[in-house]
């Protein structure tokens, strides 16, 4: 591809992209060949992007639309499609959705259509502490004994954000009628298959499911466990540490990623996101 390179950032997971300005239009073959890359490597880095909203925005729609964030309040004034992600305090509220996100999850995973992608940008980070962790369920699915696979290959999960909203946000507001009505418990096929390269991938999270259809909540949760316990073993695992001007693609189809811990109360970090929409999750045996 003239122009772009690609260089691996962890065996599994993970590539950098070099040779892009994302402050202009990316070219069709360009774009094909990251949203390749991005299917096969979970993860995109492109460092050194000092672009605007409107810059973000329009690279993001490349991937496709956009997602407007539930949480308007946590919006950049004036750009729905940017959420921000931070803990800074301005005129005693906060700027952006303050932690929240620091067990590993696939974006909008709890939705019929979850979402393909986001696209993260660095504006403010810690000099220590603050990476975002990521995991590769098709390396992980990969690694699993065939008779698992096998298994897990007709299994349902059922993802459902009111009940684990009601066991865990015992602080927050109640939902509203309205808003349970707007997330009711979905089914995903627990094998996803990606619709660019065909690879299959784990599609599971550590928060919003329940159980498997047909199965009780204990011992679901349990094998739930378990093969989170697997996936999440240091192969499959891509640490990123920020620094301002990065730009991470990464993909909801076949990755889990969390927050890591910093220090929120002394120190600042500021992200914009992007969240691409998606298409329902399918599993379809290989030929
Ligand atoms: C997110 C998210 C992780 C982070 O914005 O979807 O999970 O490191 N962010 O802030
Ligand atoms: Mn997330």
């Amino acid at each position: 591809m003239p122009g772009i390179e690609f260089a691996n950032l962890a065996p599994n997971i993970g590539a950098e992209v070099r040779g892009l300005d994302l402050s202009r239009p990316v070219a069709a073959a360009e774009m094909a060949a990251l949203e390749r890359a991005l299917a096969d490597r979970a993860v995109l880095l492109i460092r050194g992007q000092d672009i605007t909203p409107e810059q973000h925005i329009a690279f993001s729609r490349q991937l496709g639309p956009l997602e407007d964030h539930v949480l308007s309040n946590f919006c950049l004034p004036g750009h729905k499609e940017i959420f921000v992600v931070s803990n800074i305090i301005e005129n005693g509220k906060h700027i952006g959705a303050f932690g929240g996100s620091k067990q590993y999850h696939s974006d909008l995973a709890y939705l019929d259509e979850p979402s393909l992608g986001s696209v993260f940008h660095c504006l403010e980070c810690p000099e220590e502490g603050g990476e975002t962790s990521f995991v590769s369920m098709s390396a992980a699915y990969a690694a699993l004994p065939e008779e698992r696979k096998r298994w897990l290959q007709d299994k349902k999960a059922v993802f459902d954000y009111v009940w684990h909203y009601e066991r865990t946000h015992r602080d927050r507001p109640a939902l509203t009628d309205e808003q349970k009505a707007k997330v009711p418990p979905i089914a995903h096929p627990v094998v996803r298959t990606h619709p660019v390269n065909g690879v299959p991938s784990l599609f599971l999270t550590e928060i919003w499911i329940r159980r498997f259809e047909g199965m009780d909540d204990a011992e679901s949760q349990k094998i739930v466990a378990d093969l989170l316990a697997f996936a999440t073993g240091p192969e499959f695992i891509y640490v990123h540490k920020w620094s301002p001007g990065d730009i991470l693609i990464w993909d909801n189809r076949n990755s889990m990623h969390k927050a890591c811990p910093f220090d929120e109360t002394g120190t600042r970090r500021r992200m914009h996101r992007t969240t691409v929409t998606g298409t329902r999750p399918y599993f379809e045996a290989a030929a």
